[in-house]
């Protein structure tokens, strides 16, 4: 009875901080559909295409995305832009300092993506991957084993998620977030229905646009996913066949043993 009592008291405990971590700690993550889910899931190159542009015209005005090299944009599997378009994007969008000439010049695609620190926004390369948009049941995580990780759902639930009302706490406005954790995040709103034009139409609302833009970052963060993939599949396909054919092979070798009462 007494060790009974022992192991509810201490799996209360255990559970209390993490109770109390969801109930607080993180905000509504709506689970979107996105193309890469699933053992066989693969990035929409429009979407990405679109992403980009969308990073490019709102969020670069404050975020960097240091770590991805400019080049990455032709990959297959990722943006797939034409060589000549990377080399267009990377001129026309950006400027690096060139030491030797001690000036800028313009990007080329052999340079990365610039770093820009200037509205203490943090840099979304790897945001996708450091971001869970999945904590539950009480912080267990076991939610991620059905629905994945959920960076891309967090930021997409973030873009998507402001609730129209601002407070102002020591000289900084917050802006009320349903997806930010603690609800305040000091970020503004930063994309508005119709802000960015696509050349085939697409839509341009901001959930759509959230969508898109997150699915970019998400690339970003890891752009060899689908290689990854490619091999686990192929590395579970080996095994398989590996294994069938240990068991018929040892089925064979004790074939003349068996079935026989003695000898
Ligand atoms: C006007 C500047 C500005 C623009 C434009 C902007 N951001 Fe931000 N962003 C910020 C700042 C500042 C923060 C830090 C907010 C905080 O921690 O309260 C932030 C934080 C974030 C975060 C991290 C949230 C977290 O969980 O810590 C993400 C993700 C993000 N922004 C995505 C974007 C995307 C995507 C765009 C483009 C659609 C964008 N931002 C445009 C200023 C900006």
């Amino acid at each position: 009875m007494l060790k009974k009592l022992a192991i509810g008291a201490a799996f209360a405990l255990s559970l209390a901080p993490a109770a109390s971590f969801a109930a607080g700690g993180s905000g509504h993550v709506e689970d979107f559909d996105f193309s890469f889910e699933g053992p066989f899931g693969t990035y929409d190159t429009n979407q990405l295409q679109r992403g980009l542009q969308i990073y490019t015209e709102v969020c670069a005005a404050c975020h960097g995305l240091k770590q991805v090299p400019l080049r990455t944009l032709a990959d297959e599997g990722g943006p797939n832009l034409p060589a000549d378009q990377v080399r267009a994007y990377a001129a026309e969008n950006f400027s690096v300092y060139d030491p030797v000439e001690d000036e800028d010049r313009p990007a080329k695609p052999t340079d990365h993506f610039p770093a820009n620190t200037n509205a203490g926004a943090p840099d979304l390369s790897l945001m996708a991957k450091a971001r869970a948009g999945f904590h539950g049941p009480y912080g267990s995580g076991m939610n991620q084993l059905f629905k994945g990780i959920g960076g891309a759902e967090y930021i997409a639930s973030l873009l998507d998620g402001y609730t129209g009302e601002e407070k102002e706490e020591a000289g900084t406005i917050f802006y009320g977030n349903t997806a930010f954790p603690g609800g305040w995040i000091s970020m503004a709103p930063p994309l508005s229905d119709e802000q960015v034009e696509f050349v085939d139409g697409h839509a341009n609302d901001v959930k759509s646009m959230s969508k898109d833009v997150s699915a970019f970052l998400m690339w970003s963060a890891e752009p060899k996913m689908m290689a990854r993939k490619q091999a686990g599949f192929v590395g579970v396909l080996f095994l398989t066949l590996l294994s069938v054919m240990l068991y018929l092979t040892n089925k064979r070798l004790w074939a003349p043993h068996k079935g026989k009462k003695s000898s």
